[in-house]
């Protein structure tokens, strides 16, 4: 590695959103990155969740990790009966769960097969580096710890304690983060992919490594939001649920 960067793509949270990836990726090819890091909730919300799949499927080579996040528990453990799957939230209507069932009916049984290799976190070495990836980090038993929506670095600290790594990744709460310590120790969140709070732009991430140094780039991608928008109004228009995570997840809010 030495003084030479290792340029790493970081998404999350893509939510079933195809026009939102693929400008994404586009993005990542045109400024050459090596590898790429996905944080989880690839699917769920969206019209397009088998695409997406299939999508990373083709690309996985270029994946240098991959982990579940809360949607893909959903498809591979079961529903939630509270949002987040956290029993201190509120319970989620019928027809939320309606929304997150049609979702699941759309993936095959290849995509579902790939989603089941990931696990909810993962520790990977590049160099002297080791980057912890997490949707949100999880306790021993598998649930998420404490959700904080904006995490400060101390509660980012408190989170990924006893984790390990100098750079600690997260999404699931769909806001952009970005923390660094003085003992060094960097704190990512490269917001939605698909549904960012507050922006109609597409949100990743790139990390740039060498032995020497890590800088991290957030991306705030133009895409077409109206067309994704109109798939989903057209593609999922029986789920009573539609103009609820239309409102949610794709406008300025
Ligand atoms: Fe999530
Ligand atoms: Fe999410």
């Amino acid at each position: 590695m030495q003084g030479k960067l290792t340029h790493i793509g970081i998404i999350s949270d893509i939510h079933s959103n195809i026009a939102a990836l693929k400008s994404i990726w586009e993005e990542f090819e045109r400024r050459d990155i090596d590898y790429v890091i996905c944080l989880g909730d690839t699917i769920g919300l969206g019209a397009r969740p088998e695409e997406c799949v299939q999508f990373l499927r083709a690309h996985q080579k270029q994946l240098l990790a991959c982990v579940r996040g809360n949607h893909e528990n959903y498809l591979l453990e079961a529903l939630p009966v509270h949002n987040h799957g956290d029993a201190t939230k509120s319970v989620l209507p019928k027809e939320i769960l309606d929304l997150f069932r049609w979702n699941h009916n759309q993936i095959s049984n290849e995509s579902v097969e790939f989603l089941r290799q990931f696990k909810k976190e993962v520790a990977v070495k590049i160099g002297r580096h080791t980057i912890f990836v997490s949707h949100y980090p999880v306790d021993a038993s598998g649930q998420y710890r404490t959700f904080y929506f904006t995490p400060t670095i101390d509660e980012c600290r408190e989170i990924f304690a006893d984790k390990p790594g100098d750079i600690f990744l997260f999404g699931h709460t769909h806001l952009r983060e970005y923390h660094r310590g003085r003992d060094g120790k960097i704190f990512v969140n490269p917001g939605a992919a698909g549904c960012p709070i507050g922006t109609d732009s597409a949100s990743a991430g790139i990390l740039s490594l060498s032995e020497t140094q890590i800088d991290y780039e957030q991306l705030d991608i133009d895409y077409d939001i109206e067309t994704a928008i109109d798939d989903m109004l057209q593609h999922i228009e029986t789920v009573p649920a539609i103009d609820y995570t239309v409102d949610q997840f794709y406008r300025k809010h």
